[in-house]
C-alpha cells in the first residue's frame, strides 16, 4: 500500500529516493517524505500530494547526504496530512523510520511509551516503531535494539529505519522489501522497480527477516539474532516499460499493451502447463480465490472449468476465504489468482489454505512474488510492469492462462481455438480506432448509473466492466447477470437509464435479448457489445467475428476504453483514482 525506498552510496540520496518514489508511486499516494542523514544530523522533509507535487513545493531532490529513506503514504492510521506523512523520528531524530502495514498493538504500545515520556508528533500506528527503537538503543546496539523492536510489534509491516551512524537497518513481515545491490550503492525497497534503474540484482527478504546495511555490506539476520543468507535474484524486466511512451497515461498504453500481452499468455511454457494439469487432476477439491479484478478471473474460471474439463471449483473470495475455508484438507487444491502475488487477503487465503495442508497453484503477474514464493507451482502470465492502479491488461492475460489450461483438459474435441495470429488481428481491430467509444463517453459523463448485464461467462465480464467504471470514472456501476434483473433490479430501470449489455452470438445470445426486452420497455438506454447489431440497441460496439467462447477476453476491452474516457471526461486521474492502490498488501 504505501512504497519505501532506502539508499546509500555515493550519489546524492535524494534526487536517487524521489526518481524511485515516482516509479513506485502506485502503491499510496496521499502524502510524500524523505529523510536524509548529512554530517550527522537528520534531516526529514515532508507534505500532502503526489511526488511531483511536494517536490515541486518541498525540493526534496536538493536535500544534501548520501543516505536516505523515502516513503509514499496510503493512509490507514491518522488522517492524510503533513503530520503523520513519514518518515517519522524518535524524541531526539536519533533514528527516522518509514512503514508499509498495520502495527495492530500500536495504541497499546504508544500508551506504554507516552507514560515513559515519548512525544508523539503523528496519529499514525508507524511512530511507535521509532520511539521502540529509541528505547532499546539506551541499552542495546542496533541489531539487538531492531531485534526487540520486532518482538513488541503485532500485525504486519516492511519498515526501514536510518541512524545517525549511516547504516540502515529494515525487517519485514508479510510486506514485501527487497535489497537491490548495485555498484554505486545498496537499496531497500517495497518493490525492484525502486532500483530497477540502478541494479537487477535483488535480494528478497523473508518473513522474519532483518538486514542492516550500508553503502558495501549487507547483512542478514533472523528474530534470535543468528546470521542467515538468502539468495541473489536476477531481476528480468526492462526499464522502458515504465515509460508512458506515446501515451498520456498508464492506463491507457496498457490497455493498448493487450496486442501484445494477450497473444504472450497464451504461450505458457509447457512443462509449466503439463505441470499444472497434473496438480489440477491429482486434487479432490479444487478452490479458486482472488480479489477485486482477479477474484473476476476465479469466476469466469468457474465457468469454463464446468464446461470444459467437467470441473467441479469452489470460488471464495480472498477477503471471505477465511471464514468458509472449513472444507480444505490434504486432498484440496487451492488456485490463487493475483497480478501482484503481494494482495494480503490472497496471502492470508493462502496460508489458512497451507495450515489445512492443500496444495497451492498460483496465477500470478510477479514471479519474485510473495505469492510465487509461498506456491507449489505458479504459471506467469507474463504481463510486464502493470503501473495503472485500475488492472487492465493483466486481468486478460489471466484470462488467457485460465483458457490455455482449461484447454488441456479438452483432449478429445477441443472447442477453444485460440490461435495467436488470429487474436492479434482481432485486438488490432478492436484498438485501432477509439473514437467512437470517446463519443459514448462524452454522452454518458453526467449519468449517475450504469448498469451492465451478462450471462453465463459473460457475467464476470459485466462485474469486471463494472468494477472499472467505478474506479477510474467514479461512476456508480453495478454488473448483473442477466436473468436477474426481472428479480430486483428493473425496480431501478426509469427512462433514460444506461444498460451495457454483453450479448455476442453464442448461446446465451437469446435470454439476454429477453431481459434487454425488459429493461427497454421501461425506457432503458441500452448500448450492445456484440458481433450483430439489434434494434433493440440505442448504441452498438462491434466486436470483430471470434470462437464464440473467446469472447469474454475482448468484450472488456471496449469498457476498459471506456472507462478511460468518462475517467478524463470526469477529469479524474485514470492512473492513480482516488482512495485505492495498486498494490493492496493491508487486510
Ligand atoms: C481493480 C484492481 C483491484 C485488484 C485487487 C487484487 O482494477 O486492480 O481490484 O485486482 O486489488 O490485486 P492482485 O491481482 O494484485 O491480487
Amino acid at each position: 500500500m504505501c512504497s519505501i525506498i532506502g539508499y546509500t552510496g555515493k550519489f546524492t540520496a535524494a534526487s536517487v529516493l524521489v526518481e524511485s518514489l515516482k516509479k513506485m508511486e502506485y502503491r499510496g499516494y496521499d502524502s510524500v517524505g524523505i529523510a536524509t542523514l548529512d554530517s550527522n544530523n537528520i534531516l526529514i522533509r515532508k507534505g500532502v500530494g503526489k511526488v511531483r507535487e511536494v517536490d515541486d513545493s518541498l525540493q526534496l531532490y536538493k536535500m544534501p547526504g548520501q543516505v536516505g529513506i523515502g516513503h509514499t503514504r496510503w493512509a490507514t492510521h491518522g488522517g492524510i496530512s503533513k503530520s503523520n506523512a513519514h518518515p517519522h523520528t524518535d524524541c531526539d531524530n536519533n533514528v527516522v523510520v518509514v512503514h508499509n502495514g498495520i502495527i495492530d498493538n500500536y495504541q497499546q504500545l504508544k500508551d506504554n511509551l507516552i507514560k515513559q515520556g515519548h512525544i508523539f508528533q503523528s496519529q499514525t500506528d508507524s511512530e511507535v516503531i521509532a520511539h521502540l527503537i529509541e528505547t532499546y538503543l539506551k541499552k542495546f546496539d542496533i541489531k539487538q535494539a531492531i531485534i526487540e523492536t520486532c518482538k513488541q510489534i503485532h500485525g504486519t509491516y516492511a519498515f526501514v529505519a536510518i541512524f545517525k551512524s549511516g547504516l540502515v537497518a529494515g525487517a519485514r513481515l508479510d510486506e514485501p522489501l527487497i535489497i537491490g545491490i548495485g555498484n554505486n550503492g545498496n537499496f531497500i525497497s517495497s518493490d525492484v522497480l525502486g532500483f530497477l534503474e540502478y541494479t537487477d540484482k535483488a535480494i528478497f527478504l523473508d518473513n522474519y527477516d532483518i538486514v542492516i546495511l550500508d553503502d558495501k555490506n549487507i547483512n542478514l539476520f533472523d528474530f534470535n539474532g543468528n546470521a542467515i543468507s538468502r539468495p541473489i535474484t536476477q531481476v528480468a524486466w526492462e526499464l522502458g516499460d515504465i515509460d508512458k511512451g506515446k501515451y498520456a497515461h498508464y492506463t491507457i498504453k496498457e490497455i493498448h499493451e493487450q496486442k501484445n500481452s494477450i497473444p504472450m499468455a497464451f504461450q505458457i511454457n509447457r512443462s509449466s502447463l503439463e505441470k499444472t494439469v497434473d496438480i489440477i487432476s491429482s486434487s479432490k477439491n479444487i478452490f479458486i480465490t482472488g480479489s477485486g479484478t482477479s477474484y473476476h478471473s476465479a469466476l469466469l474460471a468457474k465457468y469454463l472449468f464446468y464446461k470444459f474439463a467437467k470441473i467441479r471449483t469452489e470460488i471464495i473470495m480472498s477477503s471471505e476465504f477465511e471464514y468458509v475455508s472449513g472444507a480444505l484438507d490434504e486432498n484440496s487444491l487451492l488456485i490463487a489468482i493475483s497480478q501482484s502475488g503481494e494482495t494480503a487477503d490472497v496471502l492470508n487465503s493462502v496460508k489458512i489454505a497451507k495450515q489445512h495442508k492443500a496444495k497451492i497453484l498460483s496465477i500470478v503477474n510477479i514471479s519474485t512474488s510473495s505469492l510465487c514464493r509461498l506456491s507449489d507451482h505458479y504459471v506467469s502470465i507474463n504481463s510486464g510492469p502493470e503501473i495503472g492502479v485500475a488492472a487492465t491488461k493483466s486481468f486478460t492475460a489471466q484470462l488467457a492462462v485460465i483458457y490455455s489450461i482449461i484447454d488441456n483438459f479438452c483432449t478429445n474435441n477441443r472447442p477453444l481455438d485460440m490461435s495467436t495470429s488470429m487474436f492479434s488481428n482481432i485486438l488490432n481491430e478492436i484498438l485501432t480506432d477509439t473514437s467512437y467509444l470517446e463519443k459514448i463517453a462524452e454522452d454518458l459523463k453526467s449519468v449517475r448509473d450504469i448498469y451492465i448485464l451478462g450471462t453465463s461467462y459473460h457475467y464476470p465480464i459485466a462485474l469486471e466492466g463494472a468494477l472499472k467504471i467505478k474506479e477510474l470514472a467514479y461512476i456508480h456501476a453495478e454488473g448483473i447477470a442477466a436473468g436477474e434483473i426481472k428479480h430486483g433490479p428493473l425496480a431501478l430501470i426509469e427512462p433514460g437509464t444506461i444498460v451495457i449489455v454483453l450479448n455476442p452470438e453464442d448461446e446465451t445470445y437469446y435470454n439476454v435479448l429477453n431481459s434487454i426486452h425488459q429493461m427497454k420497455s421501461r425506457g432503458a438506454k441500452i448500448i450492445g457489445i456484440s458481433n450483430k447489431n439489434n434494434d433493440l440497441y440505442d448504441y452498438f460496439i462491434r466486436l470483430p467475428l471470434v470462437n464464440k467462447y473467446l469472447y469474454p477476453i475482448i468484450e472488456i476491452i471496449p469498457i476498459q476504453i471506456l472507462s478511460y474516457y468518462l475517467a478524463i471526461k470526469n477529469n479524474a486521474n485514470p492512473d492513480y483514482p482516488r482512495n485505492l492502490a495498486k498494490s493492496v498488501t493491508v487486510k
